[in-house]
């Protein structure tokens, strides 16, 4: 069997495949690193026939949406997963079967309603039910403190010591654990009372995890974060250095239309000499008689660059083929010391 274990931070993907017949599962994926889980896939000579979430992710953002769309695989999730976009829907003590692969999945709820465990020969994953050394949280949505002992107690560690755990979380660089291993050290399993495990989950204080809204909206809902939006916005415009706009500043003004995207208060306060105001607001109720010329070259510049570079490429998508985003924002033009108008 082919396997490779990608960390990225503390989150664990893992991409296993079965050498005879080159197919290939890939287990959680993250959104940041689509293209080296492809790059391993071609390294392999594998294909993926099934992207897995062991749950719904509240602290990272899944790539499983947008790898099953590229790969034309199914994204298999939990059946009570709320991912509008997973396309197969396990049951507990449901197969999987991608060539000589096989991978049962275990319905082990508590980190959230809809972990699942996919267990093979030797070795099982985990997700966030078991990690090296702990156990998920139970204080984020859906997360039950009572179905995580059932799931640990009566469900995976019931499974042969020696199998080996691959938990979709490590922050401590450890690659894996076995069922044993875990038994033995893995403090929150010292309580084996179901009462005094609840307890003790109940009294961990833990801080929310970073972008929790934001990845639990784009791995409920499918939608995009907000990053995605502003990137896929950003290869669809090209961009003019602040330099660039400085030097062609005073030139023939019919060349290059210079539009300040903010509120009024802030191009009152300054802004880049010769640039018209048209709030992002209203850009779309006002172009047609602010630029009613489709060929004019458009620079679009806000306070941050993120804001322009959806202006542009909304005005491009609109027609004006020539509209440029500027490579920075009012903050960076004055701080570069460029001149203003007021
Ligand atoms: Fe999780």
């Amino acid at each position: 069997m082919i396997f490779e274990q990608i960390a990225t931070g503390g989150c664990q993907s893992y991409l296993l495949a079965c050498q005879d017949t080159q197919a290939a599962v890939l287990i959680d994926p993250e959104l940041s690193r689509i293209d080296l889980y492809r790059g391993l896939c071609a390294k392999h000579g594998v294909s993926i026939k099934y992207v897995i979430d062991t749950h719904t992710h509240a602290d990272h953002f899944s790539a499983s949406k947008e790898l099953g769309k590229a790969l034309g695989a199914p994204v298999v999730m939990h059946r009570l997963a709320p991912a509008p976009y997973a396309d197969l829907r396990l049951d507990d003590g449901d197969m999987l079967i991608a060539g000589g692969l096989r991978l049962k999945a275990l319905h082990t709820p508590g980190h959230t309603r809809d972990s699942m465990s996919l267990v093979m020969d030797d070795r099982v994953f985990t997700g966030d039910t078991l990690l090296i050394g702990g156990t998920g949280r139970t204080d984020l949505p859906t997360g039950d403190p009572h179905e995580l002992y059932d799931s640990l107690f009566e469900g995976l560690l019931r499974l042969p010591p020696e199998m080996l755990v691959f938990p979709a979380h490590d922050y401590k660089g450890r690659s894996h654990s076995t069922i044993g291993a875990e038994i033995e050290g893995n403090p929150r399993l010292q309580k084996t009372d179901r009462a005094e495990f609840v307890a003790m989950m109940q009294a961990l204080d833990l801080a929310a995890p970073t972008h929790l809204t934001e990845a639990l909206r784009t791995n409920m809902s499918g939608g995009k974060t907000v990053a995605q939006l502003l990137s896929e916005a950003a290869a669809k415009v090209p961009f003019m250095s602040m330099a660039e706009l400085n030097e062609r500043l005073g030139g023939n003004r019919r060349d290059l239309v210079i539009l300040d995207l903010r509120e009024k208060d802030a191009f009152e306060a300054g802004h880049v000499p010769g640039a018209r105001h048209l709030p992002r607001g209203q850009l779309e109720l006002r172009v047609n008689s602010e630029l009613p010329d489709p060929t004019v070259r458009i620079l679009t510049y806000c306070e941050f660059g993120k804001i322009s570079t959806l202006a542009a490429a909304t005005l491009r998508e609109l027609g004006y083929g020539r509209a440029v985003a500027l490579d920075g924002g009012m903050t960076a033009w004055r701080e570069a010391e460029f001149p203003l108008e007021r």
